[in-house]
């Protein structure tokens, strides 16, 4: 393991076994109905894409979208932009948002209520990650992976300073990485 990372969070085995586990209560959630999987990027790719390779009864569609509301740190700025729309008209459409962690809560608050007003049927969240003593805001989320410790984790998808996204398991971040920068 990098010298950067302190310890590994979750395992790749655990992190696969509790993705097939929300991908079967998000198919019998939806089964038969057309589903919008709207993943964050860039986070949220990984989990995104195992989801919906993992859908067996429920018809998916793909869509993404992007907002900034870290920079390169890792602490939160709260000021919430959208950087790409995503391409799908969403009026109608049963949509599942897909995100890596929730921290504060204001990212996904935001998130929700930008989708709600484009007139989705439907709005749900799905985040592999959530860190209950961060929040600030409260989110209704339907599917989280894991609430962990508040610490600063990379890997399946996370970033610290766009690196180890592409980590198969999920590492906390050294403290001497983000402290010292
Ligand atoms: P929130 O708005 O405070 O909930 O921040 C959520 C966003 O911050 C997520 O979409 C992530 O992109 C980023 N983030 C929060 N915690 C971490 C972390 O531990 N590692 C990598 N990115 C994180
Ligand atoms: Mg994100």
């Amino acid at each position: 393991m990098p010298d950067e990372l302190a310890r590994t969070l979750l395992s790749e085995q655990q992190i696969r076994v509790r993705v097939a586990d929300m991908a079967a209560e998000i198919d019998a959630d939806y089964a038969g109905r057309d589903l919008l999987l709207i993943g964050v990027l860039k986070g949220a790719v990984m989990l995104t894409a195992d989801l919906a390779r993992a859908l067996e009864h429920t018809n998916v569609e793909m869509d993404w979208t992007s907002v900034s509301s870290y920079g390169s740190g890792s602490t939160t700025s709260g000021v919430v932009r959208m950087l790409k729309e995503p391409d799908s008209d969403i009026a109608g459409r049963h949509v599942l948002l897909v995100e890596d962690t929730t921290d504060s809560g204001l990212t996904l608050a935001w998130l929700l209520e930008n989708l709600r007003a484009r007139g989705a049927a439907s709005v749900e969240i799905c985040t592999l990650l959530r860190k209950p003593e961060l929040a600030l805001v409260e989110v209704a989320v339907r599917y989280v992976g894991f609430d962990i410790p508040p610490e600063f984790v990379v890997g399946y998808g996370l970033d610290y300073a766009q690196r180890y996204r592409t980590l198969p398991y999920i590492a906390v971040l050294a403290p001497h990485v983000y402290a010292t920068s």
